[in-house]
């Protein structure tokens, strides 16, 4: 076990679906979704007056839409949403921009929501690589930005969030926040060169976060503007490594998750903190921070931090990202599992 993930060889038998060879192009990627985005007629949609911005899609396909909302909370001007259900809030009017996106193009609740932007009048962008959501779309004239095939739905995240992101730069929605997009990149490329599968166990952050949490629950928690960073790592964690896991975020966490470290470590002793660190942190935050790790060290299994990199917001976001995504991966792997299988969500679908 000790050595599982520097053995390349075992690692492509049990990553069938190249999870790995995916995430080492995630910056490229990134790339080509923003050059691809680009191309999409806005037509029916630019030039309209928008008082609300809705992200109406499901498990994988609504973390592009949180991540936005996180990045641009002090920024955007515009109320953002995210919709994840069958039903879009109340607030849809023909004034609302709404992004449905469902990687597959198939998903029930997606396609609900889509029906029900189409009933409201709602200028709507679709993202999908296909399925019903790319018929209605075409049937309807709605712009459709293609994501490529290929991937699993999580692992799609580049082309999804940047497909989202370009859509609305070219909307004037992100404002001056674009001009972070070059720095997230490069950052995004350096990380590769630490974490990648090629980079042995002992130099490799990601490898070493994920043998510590072996055998534990992870609990990841992460401060406002890596709220979806955390819930994303943690469906990750779900997914691609098969753990159950929670997520939640700071200050919110000092209110309520803080009382669990009441309890004692025959509870606690299965958990493993997974603390996503953001130099950017308001003092007060950073100075919480060290109390609830002061309350939950004598008991938790393991606490460990990850810091994000980059000085600009969505840097900082996407490194811990890309960071999560391959913690999650090498987790998976040393459990002895195909990162990409789904069967539990394959069958609940089919319910
Ligand atoms: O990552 C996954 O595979 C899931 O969380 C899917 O994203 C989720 O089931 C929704 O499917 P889709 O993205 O095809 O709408």
């Amino acid at each position: 076990m000790d050595n599982l993930l520097d053995d390349l060889r075992h690692i492509e038998t049990l990553d069938k679906s190249c999870m790995l060879q995916i995430l080492k192009r995630f910056p490229e990627d990134c790339r080509s979704a923003i050059n691809r985005a680009k191309k999409v007629s806005l037509e029916g949609i630019s030039g309209k007056r928008f008082t609300k911005i809705v992200f109406a899609g499901v498990g994988g396909s609504s973390i592009g839409g949180k991540l936005i909302i996180d990045w641009l909370w002090r920024e955007c001007t515009v109320p953002m949403v995210l919709s994840r259900g069958y039903h879009l809030p109340a607030i849809v009017d023909d004034e609302t921009l709404v992004f449905t996106v469902s990687y597959s193009g198939n998903t029930e609740e997606t396609l609900s929501m889509l029906e029900e932007a189409l009933n409201a009048g709602a200028p709507t962008i679709t993202v999908t690589s296909g399925g019903a959501m790319s018929e209605i779309a075409v049937e309807n004239g709605l712009p459709l930005i293609s994501l490529p095939d290929g991937y699993r739905p999580r692992a799609a995240i580049s082309h999804q969030f940047f497909s989202l992101a370009t859509a609305m730069h070219e909307l004037d929605l992100v404002g001056i926040s674009w001009g972070e997009v070059p720095e997230a990149l490069s950052t995004l490329e350096a990380i590769r060169d630490e974490i990648s599968m090629d980079v042995p166990q002992e130099e490799n952050l990601a490898k070493k976060v994920a043998l510590r949490l072996l055998d534990k629950i992870p609990m990841v928690y992460g401060s406002s503007l890596l709220e979806g960073v955390a819930y994303r790592l943690r469906s990750q964690l779900n997914e691609n490594s098969k753990v159950p896991s929670g997520s939640g975020s700071f200050p919110e966490a000092f209110h309520n998750a803080v009382l669990g470290s009441e309890r004692d470590s025959e509870v606690l002793g299965n958990l493993a903190l997974l603390l996503l660190r953001d130099p950017g942190d308001d003092e007060g935050v950073k100075r919480k921070i060290e109390r609830f790790k002061e309350l939950f060290t004598p008991k938790v299994g393991d606490i460990i931090e990850v810091e994000a990199r980059g000085s600009g917001k969505l840097a900082r976001i996407l490194s811990l990202v890309y960071f999560g995504d391959y913690i999650s991966t090498y987790l998976g792997l040393l459990y002895g599992h195909d990162p990409s299988s789904n069967v539990s969500i394959d069958k609940l679908k089919q319910v």
